[in-house]
């Protein structure tokens, strides 16, 4: 590390110039604390450590109450001007930070890859989808409108204004280590508010690599912190000050719930966005060929590791065979590789802990008679950690199974057979947890009918990539509440104050 608080990469694995790794990527290895970089006032840190290879990357500040005290501290006072400051300046300012993340795009995506593991044209595009939420939200910055609304009496006029909620805290998961912070902290920024974000403990040096994009773009000081720890610790301080009145979370269900819980004593507001079990039906009218596009691409993003991603295949009985055919032909066809490899499609699960999930959800499936069609065990990777799983394909699969109950968050593709469309809907919405469902038919009236049918925030109908930064993304039932997205995402951030106006 030198004295400015990098470390330097200077060990890639590829060599520089082939236009996919950037050798001089480094890593922040201080946070960004009230405007500067610091490390933790106790000196404490903790390691972050490649999942593909076990490689220690860095160590960065394991903060405290202290810590975020004082990020709280600068975020009040830079919060007001913030707010002050007229709404096309700041929409400059969050824009210029998308335009630095494209500028800065090799560097970005190369430390995401290090640090969570998926490949690395994946990660570069997770840069560009990150900074399409920071566009996005400038262009909402100038449209936050208010209204005026007819009074019954003739001597009032009401109006209603929308203000920032004042300080926000973001936090953070591992599997979407940039584009999930951007999606918070651009709406945050355009609504007014100051942000602080708290990244996840195994991904935080994508996290302080932002922090250098809103310093060089020119985000006032102290208005953006980024503060690393541990969660629970950080989580606790940010409830416990009133001055942090919005939250926004994205993570499991069991961690929403203590955050609904924490946020009760200074009623705080709350976004959560949480787990997903998302359904994926294919229907006999459906175009296989898109639906098997679609399939690959939704299932194996991210290794799988995607709260939208389709956990649960439900394929009409006629068109069965030909789906998993194809399925597993296309399944078989990508390659498990360490994610700086330039041709690997999936990377290593996260840790240890995820890959013996996947290995308990498949053994349980096999136990109870599935069929395996392809994978079903760990991949060998050169190199690698042994945490690299095989896209795998399991049919006869049934609601006994774990994998039709807990989302498996890893390369398998559980697929359940159905006969009309009712059943395939109750199929579907056969579970708690509401964020995304996925359907392929060319009838034009089912499909209206099955989007209106199906219980989840996100739908995709012939479509298998459904988000975008325009759109309210976000679920219903165990998977959260609160939209990110659009003009939806900043009304998070605001609060809505009438005025009655008395001008006799
Ligand atoms: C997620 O997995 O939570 C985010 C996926 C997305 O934004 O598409």
């Amino acid at each position: 590390m030198n004295t400015l608080g990098f470390r330097v990469i200077w060990r890639m694995t590829t060599p520089p110039g082939d236009g996919q790794m950037a050798a001089h990527a480094r890593f922040r290895t201080q946070n960004l604390i009230a405007g500067a970089w610091a490390g933790s006032h106790t000196g404490r840190t903790f390691a972050v450590s490649n999942p593909a290879t076990d490689e220690h990357l860095a160590d960065v500040p394991d903060c405290d109450e202290k810590d975020i005290a004082r990020a709280i501290d600068a975020a009040v006072v830079a919060q007001r001007n913030w707010a002050r400051m007229p709404a096309p300046e700041r929409a400059k300012i969050i824009r210029r930070c998308a335009d630095i993340m494209h500028d800065r795009i090799d560097d970005l995506a190369t430390i995401m890859t290090l640090e969570q593991g998926k490949p690395i044209a994946e990660a570069a595009g997770e840069i560009r989808y990150a900074a399409s939420f920071l566009v996005h939200a400038a262009g909402e910055a100038e449209r936050v409108y208010g209204q005026t609304i007819p009074s019954s009496f003739e001597d009032k006029h009401i109006l209603a204004i929308r203000q920032p909620v004042g300080v926000a805290c973001a936090i953070t998961p591992w599997n979407f280590p940039s584009a999930m912070i951007t999606r918070k902290l651009g709406p945050a920024l355009a609504a007014g508010c100051a942000m602080i974000v708290k990244p996840a403990e195994l991904t935080p040096l994508s996290a302080l690599a932002l922090g250098d994009v809103c310093i060089d773009a020119g985000v006032p000081e102290g208005l953006v912190s980024i503060i690393t720890g541990d969660a629970a610790t950080i989580g606790k301080a940010m409830f416990a000050d009133f001055r942090v009145r919005k939250i926004s979370f994205t993570g499991s269900t069991e961690v929403g719930k203590i955050l609904v819980r924490q946020s009760a004593d200074n009623l705080q507001r709350l976004s959560l966005e949480l787990g997903g079990h998302a359904p994926f039906i294919v229907f006999e009218d459906a175009d296989i060929d898109a639906a098997l596009d679609g399939a690959i691409a939704c299932k194996y993003r991210n290794g799988g590791q995607t709260c939208i991603c389709a956990n649960r295949f439900i394929v009409h009985r006629s068109v069965h065979d030909a789906f998993v055919a194809g399925l597993v032909e296309r399944s078989r066809a990508l390659k498990v590789g360490i994610g700086t490899e330039k041709d690997a499609n999936i990377g290593p699960l996260i840790n240890d802990d995820a890959i013996e999930k996947v290995d308990r959800h498949v053994a349980d499936a096999r136990a109870k008679g599935a069929t395996i069609h392809c994978g079903g065990e760990r991949a060998k990777v050169n190199g690698g950690a042994d945490r690299f799983y095989q896209p795998t394909v399991m049919t006869g699969i049934t609601r006994e199974m774990v994998c039709w109950n807990e989302e498996t968050f890893g390369p398998v593709c559980p697929v359940m057979v159905f006969d009309d469309e009712d059943e395939a809907i109750n199929l579907a919405n056969d579970t708690e947890y509401g964020l995304a469902g996925y359907f392929y038919t060319r009838d034009a009236s089912r499909l209206m009918r099955v989007a209106e049918a199906l219980k989840f925030g996100v739908v995709g109908a012939n479509d298998a990539s459904p988000s975008t930064a325009q759109a309210p993304f976000g679920g219903v039932k165990m998977s959260g509440f609160g939209r990110e997205g659009g003009h939806f995402g900043v009304s998070e951030y605001l609060d809505t104050k009438y005025v009655s106006w008395n001008v006799s």
